[in-house]
């Protein structure tokens, strides 16, 4: 890191917090924000000169292009070209957890979508991201709120570990509501959809309003060399605590069968479900209930942030999430953080 910057910590935003934090942005400073996913990183996405900023502070490649975040999903028309599937998942689905591709207009900068010709679009239901971006009356640009390969904020100690230095403000909002990143998706001329990134919306909330989804192969299968997602982050292995991580595959009953022998190991951390047998192991780290797909979303990064502060454990075992719903999304990030490292028990 180039530069230590002063960075002002706000536990307690009111408005008038927010209008110093937009004043930050619209002179390209750096603000942490709050948002129903994860926090984010926020930045003018109109300053040509601003993003690269954002690259520095989280030590992340530059081809790896920014979400755009607007306060209304009406105002998509003056970043990008929309269409009718837009409008279709705009009204079913923003504000709320869901980015859509679409293609650029040139008043957004190459700096923001790393050259690509098409710029991701979300509109946050965060009140306080919600507000903030209203107040700025610019679309704000921002990449989840962590140090590159590291897994996501989603609480603001989270953030201040990560980014105190590094940005001119961080903005608390308690912890996220959702805990992963936003489903992205490209819309298709014949109105279908290509799911790049799997999260909150979940394909079963897509095909309710019609929608046909098609699975990058990003999100599901490690991409061979060569082989390029559709969404560039998608290659980088986020997530990823110090520690390996094995994923177990299987019966409930054959993974409790599988971690039993690591019962009480201080080398090993047992990720389990609030409800397994082995969750009374000194070693268990409880994700959430079985049947709690949202709350597992929730504690997920928060638990695999705890494992970096304890160097004695090497390894991680954790139950393969079933793909229903957002566990779709869970399967995604804890497939990345095991480097693809499934073992069939
Ligand atoms: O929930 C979220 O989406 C959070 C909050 C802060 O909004 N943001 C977030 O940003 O997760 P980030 O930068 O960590 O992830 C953005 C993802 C990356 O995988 C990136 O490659 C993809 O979106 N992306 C951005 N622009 C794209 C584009 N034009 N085409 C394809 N993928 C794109
Ligand atoms: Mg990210």
């Amino acid at each position: 890191m180039e530069q230590f910057i002063n960075t002002k910590i706000v536990y307690t935003p009111t408005e008038e917090d927010l209008q110093e934090a937009a004043t930050l942005l619209t002179a390209g400073k750096l603000v942490a924000i709050p948002t129903e996913t994860v926090y984010g990183l926020g930045v003018n996405a109109l300053l040509p000169e601003a993003p690269p900023k954002v690259y520095a502070a989280k030590g992340r490649p530059s081809d790896n292009p920014l979400i755009i975040h607007l306060a209304d999903a009406n105002e998509a028309d003056r970043y990008a070209v929309t269409c009718a599937t837009y409008h279709k998942l705009a009204s079913a689905f923003m504000p709320g957890p869901l980015t859509v591709i679409l293609p650029k207009r040139n008043c957004i900068p190459d700096s923001v979508t790393g050259g690509l010709a098409t710029v991701a679009v979300r509109v946050p239901s965060h009140p306080i991201a919600h507000r903030l971006i209203e107040l700025c009356g610019f679309p704000v640009a921002a990449p989840s709120a962590n140090l590159s390969g590291r897994p996501s904020t989603t609480t603001v100690e989270h953030v201040i570990e990560d980014m105190n230095g590094r940005v001119d403000m961080i903005l608390n909002g308690g912890a996220s509501d959702i805990g992963l990143e936003s489903t992205i998706v490209l819309p298709k001329a014949d109105g279908s959809l290509v799911l790049l990134r799997p999260g909150a919306i979940t394909v079963e909330m897509l095909e309710e309003e019609g929608f046909s989804v098609m699975l990058d192969k990003a999100v599901t299968e490690r991409l061979q060399a060569g082989e390029q997602p559709l969404a560039p982050g998608m290659k980088y292995r986020h997530y990823a605590p110090h520690a390996r991580v094995i994923l177990l595959s299987g019966e409930r009953g054959a993974v409790q069968a599988a971690m039993e022998p690591f019962r009480d190991r201080t080398d090993t951390a047992l990720v389990c479900y609030a409800d397994d047998p082995i969750a009374n192991a000194a070693n268990a780290c409880i994700l959430g209930a079985f049947d709690r797909r949202d709350e597992q979303a929730r504690n997920l990064f928060d638990l695999l942030r705890s494992f970096d502060s304890r160097p004695e454990i090497t390894h991680i075992c954790a139950p393969l999430p079933d793909r229903k719903g957002i566990g779709l999304a869970l399967f995604n990030r804890m497939l990345k953080a095991a480097g693809y490292d499934i073992e069939e028990v």
